[in-house]
């Protein structure tokens, strides 16, 4: 990356300023030991809610929610999020993030379990956005997954998708930036799917189902 380049990125990512709820809501991730969305990823996000007016949302990987309010602050009021994490700490912090957010408790389904458990339950063809952000080595089922919960026209957001820089870098090989790849190619291959990749954060690859 030129020094251009750079300076950009990390101009882009020091423009968001956010507020004490999701000032909290890092503080509480730092100390979970949670890596959240970035500031910028955290602006597109809201962006990208607002944008579809999505009224369906399930996010995979609460953390300790500042995603998830991000998400919120962007939907209609009507708007329900479903979240999941499979560790109970982290869900709990996401439910005081929501609370502090002023979020009433219907606009939030929180669920408790491994996200390859939990995903086949959900209706298909129900859902208007997919946040994906958990354990990577489950990428690609859950690409498979969103794909069928999203209603045509529905929105998949997957966060990190270029793995620190790692991903362009043909002769890095290890397990977790190899899934990203392949990801990466799933999503463009996929007919079903128009995509782009932002360079916002670690890389927001965004698809849209036709
Ligand atoms: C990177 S953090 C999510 C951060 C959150 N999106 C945010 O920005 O606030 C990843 C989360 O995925 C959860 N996770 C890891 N493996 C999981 C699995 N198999 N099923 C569901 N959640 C999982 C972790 O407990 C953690 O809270």
């Amino acid at each position: 990356m030129s020094a251009d380049k750079q300076t950009s990125w990390s101009y882009a990512e020091g423009l968001p300023t956010e507020d004490e709820v999701l000032l909290r809501a890092r503080e509480r991730s730092f100390e979970l030991g949670v890596a959240s969305i970035s500031p910028g990823v955290a602006a597109a996000l809201t962006v990208c809610a607002a944008a579809t007016k999505a009224q369906t949302v399930v996010e995979i990987g609460s953390g300790a929610g500042v995603s998830g309010v991000c998400l919120l602050r962007g939907l209609p009021d009507t708007a329900v999020l479903t979240t999941i994490d499979s560790d109970v700490d982290h869900l709990r912090a996401a439910r005081e993030a929501f609370h502090d957010a002023g979020i009433p408790g219907n606009r939030t389904r929180t669920i408790s379990g491994r996200a390859a458990d939990v995903l086949p339950r959900l209706t298909d063809n129900a859902y208007d956005l997919v946040f994906i952000d958990a354990d990577k080595q489950s990428y690609l089922n859950y690409v498979e997954q969103a794909v069928r919960l999203l209603k045509r026209g529905g929105t998949l957001i997957i966060n990190d998708a270029l793995d620190q820089d790692r991903v362009s870098d043909p002769a890095i090989r290890n397990e977790t930036t190899t899934i990203l790849r392949q990801v990466g190619k799933a999503v463009r291959a996929n007919k079903q799917l128009v995509s782009a990749m932002l360079t916002t954060g670690n890389g927001l690859l965004v698809a849209v189902k036709r």
